[in-house]
């Protein structure tokens, strides 16, 4: 039996994906190819092209050994018969349906590139996010192949989330497998269970019907992302009531019918796939007839745009009615704690808003100032990057909390109050900080969905 396997994307799920895989089964040959050579040639070094806690031993111990990264895309789909494809599947934006469906002009030339360069059967993998019902176009244009191939198109979502990419991988809250009810999709569906069976105990393997597979995959990131807007929007209620965020979403949690995770107030949800989803659902509703289901799918996003507005508004009313030329040091840029990623972070936009009202920003983050730089080439404005936290909050007004970094609880806020115009503000959009103890430093404390503790009048 052909033991090699291939990835073709080698992004934030192909790497760390096809990383565990190999890990975990020294008996398959595993190779992730990528169209980006300067990717590729990082995933060879010993500077990985993404940051995720455990990643680099992971790494470091498969690679060389029975995993392989490559430019050789053409020559890696010849040589394997089981292909996941990992590629990027962004919103679309141009032509029909842009702003909402997904854009998948990646996946179709993948496609393209496997039928062209197969001389064999092969099993593909949708490991991508795709919309309901992709497997079905995929499976026409393989099947159109002239060499008489066979080809068999699996859905495998991916559930892991960046951060705990490697926890996730390692020990998923389950592996979702969908195939054809035919005897080449049965087939196939035991060679992923052969792969999957090396770690992952049978328990956690939920095999169902192609179609239900791609659709589990949108509906966990709205479901998902629906519970943040909820909580958001309560957010809001509670700063006009005196109510709690913390109290209240602790207070639901507590129903096992409703569970306590994802349950955290913040400036909003970023990263790469929830807004993208959740759109790809709207679309998918209103091209299937469903206005009524798009609709309420879509106020899951409006609530988070909804949320980031409410936050910058917040930080203009509090500072007197205006930001114009003063220095807001914004301490955190990535969508999450624990990445360098800044994908559709919250704090682009938050940002963008702030510049809009000629704030002057100091931006500091662990990880993302590479990439918060890439984002915000282009705007007009005082931006600076500051690797040093004390040099960002130097004759700053406020503090923006914007991404949830544990790092920032070590830092010296005495000394931050010290080196800060007065009145100093902290708006936590994450509420991370000790509030109390921040207002008894002297600050004027902003958390979201909490009363404010202010020393002014
Ligand atoms: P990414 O942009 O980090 O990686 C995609 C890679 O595919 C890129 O390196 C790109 O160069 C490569 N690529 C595109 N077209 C190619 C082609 N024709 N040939 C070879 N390489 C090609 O994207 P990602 O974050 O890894 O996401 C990939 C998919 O997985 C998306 O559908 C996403 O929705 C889904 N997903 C992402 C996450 C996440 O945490 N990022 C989690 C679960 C699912
Ligand atoms: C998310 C899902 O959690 C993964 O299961 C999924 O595979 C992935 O999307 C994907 O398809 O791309 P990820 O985006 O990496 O993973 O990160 P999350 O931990 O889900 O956080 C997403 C955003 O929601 C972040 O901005 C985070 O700060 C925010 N969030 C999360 C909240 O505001 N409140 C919460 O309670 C939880």
């Amino acid at each position: 039996m052909n033991k090699t396997i291939l990835c073709i994307g080698a992004g934030y799920v192909g790497g760390p994906t096809m990383a565990i895989m190999a890990d975990n089964c020294p008996d398959y040959k595993v190779i992730v190819v990528d169209k980006n050579e300067a990717r590729i040639k990082a995933w060879q070094s010993d500077t990985l092209p993404i940051y995720e806690p455990g990643l680099d031993e992971v790494v470091k111990r498969a690679r060389g050994r029975n995993l392989f990264f490559s430019t050789d895309i053409f020559g890696g789909i010849e040589e394997a018969d089981i292909i996941f494809v990992s590629v990027n599947t962004p919103t679309k934006t141009f032509g029909a349906g842009a702003g909402k469906a997904a854009d998948l002009q990646y996946w179709e030339k993948t496609a393209r590139d496997i039928i062209e360069h197969s001389s064999g059967d092969k099993i593909v993998v949708e490991k991508s996010t795709l919309p309901v019902r992709t497997a079905a176009a995929m499976q026409r244009i393989l099947q159109s192949n002239t060499k008489g191939l066979n080809f068999e198109v699996i859905s495998n979502p991916e559930f892991m989330a960046e951060g705990t990419a490697v926890t996730d991988l390692q020990h998923p809250d389950r592996v979702l497998i969908g195939s054809m009810n035919t005897p080449g999709g049965q087939a196939a569906l035991q060679r992923m269970l052969d792969i999957y069976l090396h770690w992952v105990p049978r328990e956690k393997i939920k095999t169902t019907n192609i179609w239900s597979s791609e659709l589990s995959k949108l509906v966990s990131n709205a479901m998902l992302a629906q519970r943040i807007s909820s909580v958001n929007s309560i957010s809001a209620l509670c700063e006009k009531t005196d109510a709690n965020i913390l109290e209240v979403s602790a207070a639901m949690g507590l129903d096992s019918r409703i569970g306590s995770k994802f349950l955290r107030a913040s400036i909003g949800f970023g990263g790469s796939c929830f807004k993208k989803d959740i759109l790809n659902l709207v679309y998918l509703s209103e091209f299937y007839g469903l206005p009524e289901v798009a609709a309420y799918w879509e106020q899951v996003v409006l609530i988070n745009d909804y949320q980031e507005r409410r936050f910058v508004a917040k930080i203009c009313n509090k500072m007197f009615n205006t930001i114009a030329g003063k220095k807001i040091a914004v301490f955190g840029f990535a969508f999450k704690a624990d990445t360098g990623d800044t994908r559709e972070s919250p704090a682009i936009y938050v940002c963008k808003m702030l510049l809009e009202e000629r704030a002057r920003l100091a931006i500091h983050d662990p990880k993302a100032l590479e990439n918060a730089m890439l984002d915000l080439t282009g705007e007009t404005g005082d931006i600076t990057y500051c690797a040093d936290p004390y040099e960002a909050v130097k004759g700053a007004h406020c503090i923006a909390v914007l991404t949830d970094w544990k790092d920032f609880l070590k830092y010296d806020f005495r000394k931050i109050y010290e080196l800060m115009e007065k009145p100093a503000f902290i708006f936590d959009g994450r509420n991370l900080l000790d509030h109390q103890a921040m207002f008894d430093i002297g600050f004027n404390v902003y958390p979201l969905g909490q009363p404010a503790l202010s020393h002014l009048k």
